[in-house]
Protein backbone atom coordinates (compact mmCIF):
# COMPACT_ATOMS: atom_id res chain seq x y z
CA UNK A 1 0.00 0.00 0.00
CA UNK A 2 3.01 2.43 -0.60
CA UNK A 3 4.47 2.19 3.09
CA UNK A 4 7.45 3.26 3.98
CA UNK A 5 9.08 0.88 6.38
CA UNK A 6 12.57 -0.85 6.70
CA UNK A 7 13.69 -4.56 6.57
CA UNK A 8 16.76 -5.13 8.37
CA UNK A 9 17.99 -7.55 5.17
CA UNK A 10 16.99 -7.82 2.08
CA UNK A 11 17.16 -10.03 -1.13
CA UNK A 12 16.58 -9.72 -4.42
CA UNK A 13 16.64 -13.33 -5.80
CA UNK A 14 16.53 -13.51 -9.60
CA UNK A 15 17.34 -17.80 -9.61
CA UNK A 16 16.78 -20.65 -6.89
CA UNK A 17 20.24 -20.25 -5.81
CA UNK A 18 19.58 -16.48 -5.07
CA UNK A 19 16.62 -17.60 -3.60
CA UNK A 20 18.58 -20.64 -1.53
CA UNK A 21 21.56 -18.20 0.13
CA UNK A 22 19.22 -15.98 0.79
CA UNK A 23 17.41 -18.77 2.84
CA UNK A 24 20.00 -20.09 4.25
CA UNK A 25 21.25 -16.52 5.34
CA UNK A 26 17.99 -16.00 7.18
CA UNK A 27 18.41 -19.96 9.00
CA UNK A 28 22.21 -18.78 10.36
CA UNK A 29 20.98 -15.60 11.45
CA UNK A 30 17.81 -16.64 13.03
CA UNK A 31 15.14 -14.21 10.99
CA UNK A 32 12.22 -14.35 10.10
CA UNK A 33 11.31 -13.63 6.52
CA UNK A 34 9.29 -11.67 4.37
CA UNK A 35 8.32 -13.08 1.02
CA UNK A 36 8.19 -10.07 -1.65
CA UNK A 37 6.13 -10.27 -5.16
CA UNK A 38 4.45 -7.23 -6.45
CA UNK A 39 3.99 -5.70 -3.06
CA UNK A 40 0.11 -5.50 -3.52
CA UNK A 41 -1.70 -7.25 -0.82
CA UNK A 42 0.80 -6.79 2.60
CA UNK A 43 0.43 -4.27 4.85
CA UNK A 44 3.86 -3.19 6.53
CA UNK A 45 3.04 -2.33 10.48
CA UNK A 46 5.91 -0.88 11.03
CA UNK A 47 9.81 -2.15 10.43
CA UNK A 48 10.57 -5.77 9.51
CA UNK A 49 13.20 -7.29 11.96
CA UNK A 50 14.24 -9.60 9.29
CA UNK A 51 15.11 -10.83 5.87
CA UNK A 52 12.67 -9.32 3.38
CA UNK A 53 13.18 -11.45 -0.18
CA UNK A 54 12.11 -10.40 -3.24
CA UNK A 55 11.01 -13.43 -4.99
CA UNK A 56 12.23 -12.22 -9.15
CA UNK A 57 12.28 -15.63 -10.61
CA UNK A 58 11.12 -14.88 -14.68
CA UNK A 59 10.02 -17.28 -17.24
CA UNK A 60 6.52 -17.96 -18.66
CA UNK A 61 6.54 -20.79 -21.37
CA UNK A 62 3.06 -21.42 -23.15
CA UNK A 63 2.88 -25.56 -24.31
CA UNK A 64 0.20 -26.87 -26.71
CA UNK A 65 -0.91 -30.27 -25.38
CA UNK A 66 -3.73 -30.82 -27.58
CA UNK A 67 -7.04 -30.72 -25.65
CA UNK A 68 -5.13 -27.67 -23.25
CA UNK A 69 -2.32 -25.15 -22.78
CA UNK A 70 -0.40 -25.70 -19.51
CA UNK A 71 1.57 -22.46 -18.50
CA UNK A 72 4.72 -22.86 -16.76
CA UNK A 73 5.04 -19.47 -15.14
CA UNK A 74 7.96 -18.07 -12.76
CA UNK A 75 6.78 -16.76 -9.60
CA UNK A 76 8.12 -13.29 -10.20
CA UNK A 77 6.46 -12.67 -13.48
CA UNK A 78 3.35 -10.25 -13.36
CA UNK A 79 0.07 -11.88 -13.42
CA UNK A 80 -1.78 -9.49 -15.64
CA UNK A 81 0.29 -9.73 -18.49
CA UNK A 82 0.23 -13.74 -18.27
CA UNK A 83 -3.80 -12.65 -18.29
CA UNK A 84 -3.33 -10.87 -21.37
CA UNK A 85 -0.77 -12.90 -22.96
CA UNK A 86 -3.16 -15.66 -22.50
CA UNK A 87 -5.78 -13.96 -24.25
CA UNK A 88 -3.76 -12.76 -26.95
CA UNK A 89 -3.39 -16.17 -27.48
CA UNK A 90 -6.75 -17.05 -28.02
CA UNK A 91 -6.51 -18.79 -24.92
CA UNK A 92 -9.42 -18.92 -21.89
CA UNK A 93 -9.79 -18.99 -18.61
CA UNK A 94 -8.13 -16.55 -17.59
CA UNK A 95 -10.15 -13.64 -18.45
CA UNK A 96 -12.17 -12.69 -15.58
CA UNK A 97 -9.16 -12.19 -13.89
CA UNK A 98 -6.86 -9.28 -15.57
CA UNK A 99 -6.07 -6.73 -13.72
CA UNK A 100 -5.45 -8.03 -10.17
CA UNK A 101 -2.20 -6.71 -9.30
CA UNK A 102 0.87 -8.68 -8.28
CA UNK A 103 2.98 -11.27 -9.46
CA UNK A 104 2.11 -14.87 -10.05
CA UNK A 105 4.35 -16.28 -7.01
CA UNK A 106 1.19 -14.65 -4.42
CA UNK A 107 -1.57 -15.73 -6.54
CA UNK A 108 -1.74 -19.52 -5.17
CA UNK A 109 -1.82 -18.31 -1.43
CA UNK A 110 -5.22 -16.81 -1.76
CA UNK A 111 -6.57 -18.28 -4.18
CA UNK A 112 -7.03 -15.30 -6.07
CA UNK A 113 -10.51 -14.68 -7.37
CA UNK A 114 -13.01 -12.22 -9.36
CA UNK A 115 -16.06 -12.06 -11.39
CA UNK A 116 -16.91 -15.63 -10.69
CA UNK A 117 -13.52 -17.03 -11.48
CA UNK A 118 -10.96 -18.16 -8.91
CA UNK A 119 -7.04 -18.85 -10.08
CA UNK A 120 -7.97 -22.93 -8.59
CA UNK A 121 -10.14 -23.76 -11.61
CA UNK A 122 -7.33 -23.22 -13.84
CA UNK A 123 -4.51 -24.14 -11.44
CA UNK A 124 -2.42 -27.34 -12.34
CA UNK A 125 0.34 -27.82 -9.63
CA UNK A 126 3.47 -25.71 -8.31
CA UNK A 127 6.34 -25.67 -7.27
CA UNK A 128 7.89 -23.86 -3.85
CA UNK A 129 11.05 -23.58 -2.01
CA UNK A 130 10.78 -25.21 1.27
CA UNK A 131 11.76 -22.44 3.97
CA UNK A 132 13.69 -24.81 6.32
CA UNK A 133 15.37 -26.78 4.37
CA UNK A 134 15.43 -24.92 0.70
CA UNK A 135 14.49 -28.49 -1.02
CA UNK A 136 11.93 -28.14 -3.89
CA UNK A 137 8.67 -29.35 -3.45
CA UNK A 138 5.55 -30.23 -5.47
CA UNK A 139 2.49 -29.45 -4.71
CA UNK A 140 -0.89 -30.42 -6.27
CA UNK A 141 -4.39 -28.36 -6.98
CA UNK A 142 -5.21 -30.60 -4.10
CA UNK A 143 -2.39 -30.40 -1.62
CA UNK A 144 -2.82 -26.77 -1.94
CA UNK A 145 -6.75 -27.06 -0.70
CA UNK A 146 -8.08 -23.79 -1.99
CA UNK A 147 -10.93 -22.17 -0.45
CA UNK A 148 -12.69 -18.76 -1.21
CA UNK A 149 -9.29 -16.19 -1.03
CA UNK A 150 -7.95 -19.27 1.05
CA UNK A 151 -5.30 -22.36 0.54
CA UNK A 152 -3.08 -24.07 2.83
CA UNK A 153 -0.50 -21.95 2.56
CA UNK A 154 -2.06 -19.35 4.51
CA UNK A 155 -2.72 -22.41 7.15
CA UNK A 156 -0.34 -24.95 8.46
CA UNK A 157 1.60 -24.18 5.27
CA UNK A 158 1.90 -20.45 6.53
CA UNK A 159 5.35 -19.07 6.27
CA UNK A 160 6.99 -22.56 5.63
CA UNK A 161 7.34 -22.20 1.79
CA UNK A 162 8.62 -19.70 -1.00
CA UNK A 163 6.33 -20.28 -4.36
CA UNK A 164 9.05 -20.77 -7.34
CA UNK A 165 6.95 -21.60 -10.23
CA UNK A 166 3.09 -22.24 -11.18
CA UNK A 167 1.80 -24.33 -14.10
CA UNK A 168 -1.74 -23.74 -15.27
CA UNK A 169 -3.91 -25.74 -17.80
CA UNK A 170 -6.16 -23.56 -20.20
CA UNK A 171 -8.80 -26.12 -21.12
CA UNK A 172 -9.51 -25.65 -25.45
CA UNK A 173 -13.01 -26.43 -24.56
CA UNK A 174 -13.28 -23.18 -22.49
CA UNK A 175 -17.11 -21.63 -21.95
CA UNK A 176 -17.46 -17.80 -20.76
CA UNK A 177 -18.27 -17.17 -17.46
CA UNK A 178 -20.09 -14.10 -17.38
CA UNK A 179 -22.88 -14.77 -14.87
CA UNK A 180 -21.71 -12.00 -12.17
CA UNK A 181 -24.24 -9.54 -12.71
CA UNK A 182 -21.67 -6.39 -13.05
CA UNK A 183 -20.38 -8.62 -16.04
CA UNK A 184 -24.29 -8.39 -17.51
CA UNK A 185 -24.57 -5.05 -17.07
CA UNK A 186 -21.75 -3.98 -18.88
CA UNK A 187 -22.15 -6.26 -21.70
CA UNK A 188 -25.96 -5.38 -21.96
CA UNK A 189 -25.32 -1.78 -21.46
CA UNK A 190 -22.40 -1.58 -24.25
CA UNK A 191 -24.52 -3.80 -26.41
CA UNK A 192 -22.34 -6.75 -26.59
CA UNK A 193 -23.74 -9.75 -27.74
CA UNK A 194 -23.65 -12.27 -25.42
CA UNK A 195 -23.24 -15.12 -28.07
CA UNK A 196 -19.83 -14.11 -29.46
CA UNK A 197 -17.96 -13.36 -26.51
CA UNK A 198 -14.04 -13.89 -26.70
CA UNK A 199 -11.85 -14.01 -24.00
CA UNK A 200 -10.12 -10.54 -24.75
CA UNK A 201 -13.74 -8.93 -25.16
CA UNK A 202 -14.46 -10.95 -21.28
CA UNK A 203 -10.80 -9.14 -20.34
CA UNK A 204 -11.79 -5.89 -22.02
CA UNK A 205 -15.17 -5.83 -19.79
CA UNK A 206 -13.35 -7.08 -16.38
CA UNK A 207 -10.92 -4.54 -17.05
CA UNK A 208 -13.14 -1.27 -17.36
CA UNK A 209 -15.22 -2.65 -14.56
CA UNK A 210 -12.31 -2.54 -12.32
CA UNK A 211 -10.89 0.92 -13.60
CA UNK A 212 -14.80 1.61 -12.82
CA UNK A 213 -14.49 1.35 -9.06
CA UNK A 214 -11.12 -0.03 -7.87
CA UNK A 215 -7.96 2.77 -7.46
CA UNK A 216 -5.29 1.91 -9.24
CA UNK A 217 -2.57 0.93 -6.84
CA UNK A 218 0.09 3.01 -9.27
CA UNK A 219 -2.14 6.24 -8.70
CA UNK A 220 -4.11 5.85 -4.93
CA UNK A 221 -1.69 3.38 -2.53
CA UNK A 222 -4.53 0.18 -1.72
CA UNK A 223 -4.35 -3.45 -0.99
CA UNK A 224 -7.70 -4.43 -3.16
CA UNK A 225 -10.53 -5.44 -0.66
CA UNK A 226 -9.21 -5.05 2.34
CA UNK A 227 -11.10 -7.93 4.41
CA UNK A 228 -12.86 -10.82 3.08
CA UNK A 229 -16.48 -11.34 2.60
CA UNK A 230 -17.75 -12.97 5.50
CA UNK A 231 -19.42 -16.31 5.80
CA UNK A 232 -22.56 -16.81 8.10
CA UNK A 233 -24.87 -19.55 8.71
CA UNK A 234 -28.11 -19.71 7.58
CA UNK A 235 -29.29 -18.24 11.00
CA UNK A 236 -27.61 -15.60 11.17
CA UNK A 237 -28.23 -14.93 7.32
CA UNK A 238 -31.99 -15.15 7.99
CA UNK A 239 -31.92 -12.34 11.23
CA UNK A 240 -29.92 -9.99 8.88
CA UNK A 241 -32.16 -10.46 5.99
CA UNK A 242 -35.04 -9.53 8.56
CA UNK A 243 -33.32 -6.40 9.67
CA UNK A 244 -31.91 -5.06 6.40
CA UNK A 245 -34.20 -6.50 3.45
CA UNK A 246 -31.90 -5.02 1.47
CA UNK A 247 -28.71 -6.79 2.19
CA UNK A 248 -26.49 -8.06 -0.43
CA UNK A 249 -25.54 -11.74 -0.21
CA UNK A 250 -24.75 -14.79 -2.30
CA UNK A 251 -25.70 -18.39 -0.86
CA UNK A 252 -22.08 -20.17 -0.43
CA UNK A 253 -23.00 -23.68 0.20
CA UNK A 254 -24.86 -24.44 2.99
CA UNK A 255 -24.01 -20.74 4.17
CA UNK A 256 -23.93 -17.29 3.04
CA UNK A 257 -21.18 -14.73 1.50
CA UNK A 258 -22.17 -11.52 2.61
CA UNK A 259 -20.76 -8.19 0.46
CA UNK A 260 -18.56 -6.66 2.95
CA UNK A 261 -18.77 -3.45 1.06
CA UNK A 262 -21.98 -3.18 1.44
CA UNK A 263 -21.61 -3.38 5.31
CA UNK A 264 -19.00 -1.44 5.52
CA UNK A 265 -21.25 1.28 3.39
CA UNK A 266 -24.34 0.87 5.05
CA UNK A 267 -22.54 1.63 8.36
CA UNK A 268 -21.48 5.39 6.74
CA UNK A 269 -17.83 5.06 6.17
CA UNK A 270 -17.79 4.82 2.22
CA UNK A 271 -15.60 7.97 1.41
CA UNK A 272 -14.57 8.85 5.15
CA UNK A 273 -10.92 10.23 5.53
CA UNK A 274 -8.73 10.99 8.33
CA UNK A 275 -5.43 11.91 8.34
CA UNK A 276 -4.01 11.03 4.79
CA UNK A 277 -6.06 7.33 5.02
CA UNK A 278 -9.32 6.40 4.28
CA UNK A 279 -12.27 4.35 2.72
CA UNK A 280 -12.26 4.68 -1.40
CA UNK A 281 -15.37 6.56 -2.51
CA UNK A 282 -16.49 3.69 -5.64
CA UNK A 283 -15.87 0.48 -2.95
CA UNK A 284 -16.03 0.57 0.71
CA UNK A 285 -14.09 -2.46 1.11
CA UNK A 286 -10.95 -1.10 -0.18
CA UNK A 287 -8.76 1.22 2.26
CA UNK A 288 -6.67 4.00 0.65
CA UNK A 289 -3.18 5.68 1.68
CA UNK A 290 -3.22 8.56 -0.56
CA UNK A 291 -1.27 10.31 2.11
CA UNK A 292 1.38 7.38 2.31
CA UNK A 293 0.68 7.25 5.83
CA UNK A 294 2.10 4.88 8.36
CA UNK A 295 0.80 1.14 8.06
CA UNK A 296 -0.85 1.16 11.50
CA UNK A 297 -2.86 4.21 10.43
CA UNK A 298 -4.38 2.06 8.28
CA UNK A 299 -4.68 -0.65 10.77
CA UNK A 300 -6.32 2.09 13.32
CA UNK A 301 -8.72 2.80 10.32
CA UNK A 302 -9.30 -1.04 9.78
CA UNK A 303 -9.93 -2.19 13.18
CA UNK A 304 -12.66 1.15 13.95
CA UNK A 305 -14.19 -0.26 10.94
CA UNK A 306 -14.33 -3.99 11.78
CA UNK A 307 -15.62 -2.75 15.25
CA UNK A 308 -18.49 -0.62 14.05
CA UNK A 309 -19.56 -3.10 11.34
CA UNK A 310 -19.37 -5.70 14.39
CA UNK A 311 -22.10 -3.32 16.30
CA UNK A 312 -24.04 -2.60 13.94
CA UNK A 313 -24.46 -5.62 12.06
CA UNK A 314 -22.93 -8.36 14.52
CA UNK A 315 -20.93 -9.67 11.64
CA UNK A 316 -16.73 -9.93 12.09
CA UNK A 317 -14.85 -8.68 9.59
CA UNK A 318 -11.09 -10.57 8.71
CA UNK A 319 -8.80 -8.86 6.73
CA UNK A 320 -7.40 -10.38 3.67
CA UNK A 321 -4.28 -8.96 2.90
CA UNK A 322 -1.20 -10.11 5.09
CA UNK A 323 0.72 -7.77 7.97
CA UNK A 324 4.40 -7.43 8.31
CA UNK A 325 5.78 -7.59 11.23
CA UNK A 326 1.84 -9.20 12.16
CA UNK A 327 -0.31 -7.97 14.37
N1 LIG B 1 -21.36 -2.81 -2.36
C1 LIG B 1 -21.92 -1.68 -1.84
N2 LIG B 1 -21.11 -0.63 -1.52
C2 LIG B 1 -19.78 -0.66 -1.72
C3 LIG B 1 -19.19 -1.80 -2.27
C4 LIG B 1 -20.01 -2.89 -2.59
O1 LIG B 1 -23.12 -1.62 -1.63
O2 LIG B 1 -19.12 0.35 -1.40
C5 LIG B 1 -22.24 -3.93 -2.71
C6 LIG B 1 -22.86 -3.79 -4.09
O3 LIG B 1 -24.17 -4.29 -4.04
C7 LIG B 1 -22.06 -4.74 -4.94
C8 LIG B 1 -21.68 -5.82 -3.95
O4 LIG B 1 -21.52 -5.14 -2.71
O5 LIG B 1 -22.81 -5.24 -5.99
C9 LIG B 1 -20.41 -6.56 -4.29
O6 LIG B 1 -19.38 -5.63 -4.64
P1 LIG B 1 -18.30 -5.98 -5.78
O7 LIG B 1 -18.96 -6.54 -6.98
O8 LIG B 1 -17.42 -4.78 -5.97
O9 LIG B 1 -17.49 -7.18 -5.17
P2 LIG B 1 -16.90 -7.43 -3.71
O10 LIG B 1 -17.64 -8.60 -3.15
O11 LIG B 1 -16.86 -6.20 -2.92
C10 LIG B 1 -15.17 -9.22 -4.53
C11 LIG B 1 -13.70 -9.45 -4.38
C12 LIG B 1 -12.92 -8.54 -5.32
C13 LIG B 1 -13.36 -8.83 -6.75
C14 LIG B 1 -14.86 -8.58 -6.86
C15 LIG B 1 -15.40 -8.98 -8.21
C16 LIG B 1 -13.35 -10.19 -2.10
C17 LIG B 1 -12.80 -9.87 -0.74
N3 LIG B 1 -13.28 -9.23 -3.01
O12 LIG B 1 -15.40 -7.88 -4.08
O13 LIG B 1 -11.54 -8.89 -5.16
O14 LIG B 1 -12.67 -8.00 -7.66
O15 LIG B 1 -15.56 -9.41 -5.88
O16 LIG B 1 -15.44 -10.36 -8.32
O17 LIG B 1 -13.81 -11.32 -2.31
C18 LIG B 1 -9.56 -8.35 -3.94
O18 LIG B 1 -9.59 -9.49 -3.48
O19 LIG B 1 -8.63 -7.55 -3.62
C19 LIG B 1 -10.61 -7.90 -4.85
C20 LIG B 1 -10.66 -6.67 -5.34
Amino acid sequence: MTIAARAKYFADATSLEDLRAALDFARENQLPILPLGGGSNIVLTGDFPGLAVHVGLKGLVLDDQGDYTQITAAAGENWHQLVMRSVAEGLGGLENLALIPGNIGAAPIQNIGAYGVELKDSFHSLTAMEVATGNLVEFSAEECRFGYRDSMFKQDGRDRYLICEVRLRLSHSWQPQVSYPALQQYFSSNGVAMDTLKPEVIAEAVIAIRNSKLPNPVQIPNAGSFFKNPVVDVDQYTSLRQQHPELVAYAAGDNWKLAAGWLIDQAGWRGFERDGVGVHKQQALVLVNPGHRCGSQIVRLAMDIAADVKAKFGVDLEPEPRFYPGL
